[in-house]
């Protein structure tokens, strides 16, 4: 299964004195089970890249898969509905309903995704059990901790059972607790077999990832290749030079 694949992708913003070209050609793959860190310095396309795998931004040049879907070259209303099946979408700043419980943000989407609500709260039940937010069902997100909140936003971003979990600096707006405690998190969902690509500019956090890939002026930098599926069988299937 290609959980991820980019091809020779490139992504040119407008801006009001020169074009910005975000993405310079970026070719990588992301095999089912792996645990990728995205890093590199502000600026160099991270964001940009996590968007267009995420169907939330379009490439303007090369192929992109994701599950096993072309999504370059969509329409809008294909790519609504790829964002709701395939991917799980987690940022920095959690962007939660504020106005609806704990509970009604994780079962709206499963309702959207096609789950009527009995079966949807069912679901979002077990999902705040297995996040540790089992006893905050009727909380408003709002009387939550930073790191209470981005397990829901990933509570959320799992309950459709997305092939691919992408996450923008999930730890990023949290103190070192509340981010040691979702880098656990993410590893415990790697090792029930979950596909993460995750931007980073933790070292920490990329340590706790099974592969480091570097970007840097829009293109790789770096790819450590290594990839560690589920079981914690490491293969070095291809290196590529730092
Ligand atoms: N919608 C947009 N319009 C214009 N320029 C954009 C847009 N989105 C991104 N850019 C530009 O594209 C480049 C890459 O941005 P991107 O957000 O992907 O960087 P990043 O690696 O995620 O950085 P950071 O670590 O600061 O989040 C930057 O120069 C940015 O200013
Ligand atoms: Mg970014």
């Amino acid at each position: 299964m290609t959980a991820l694949l980019a091809r020779g992708v490139r992504r040119t913003f407008e801006a009001e004195l020169a074009p910005v070209r975000a993405l310079r050609g970026i070719d990588l793959q992301v095999d089912g089970g792996e645990f990728v860190a995205l890093m590199g310095p502000s600026g160099c396309g991270k964001s940009t890249l996590l968007n267009i795998f995420a169907g939330l931004d379009q490439a303007d040049e090369g192929k992109v898969v994701v599950d096993d879907l072309v999504v370059s070259g969509r329409d809008e209303n294909w790519l609504a509905r790829f964002r709701r099946h395939h991917v799980g979408i987690v940022f920095q700043f959690f962007n939660l309903l504020e106005g609806v419980s704990a509970l009604d943000n994780i079962a709206l989407p499963a309702i959207l995704g096609g789950l009527r609500r009995k079966a949807a709260e069912s679901r979002a039940r077990d999902l705040l059990d297995l996040l540790g937010l089992g006893d905050r069902t009727e909380q408003l997100p709002s009387v939550l901790s930073g790191g209470q909140r981005q397990r829901l936003a990933i509570a959320r971003a799992l309950v459709n059972e997305p092939a691919v979990l992408l996450a923008d600096e999930p730890t990023g707006a949290l103190d070192s607790e509340g981010g040691a405690e979702i880098l656990e998190l993410f590893r415990r969902l790697h090792g029930d077999g979950q596909t993460i690509l995750m931007v980073t500019h933790s070292a920490d956090v990329a340590a706790g990832a099974s592969r480091v890939v570097r970007m840097r002026d829009g293109r790789i930098d770096s790819d450590d290749g290594v990839r560690v599926g589920p079981a914690g069988s490491a293969a070095v299937v291809e290196e590529r030079a730092p």
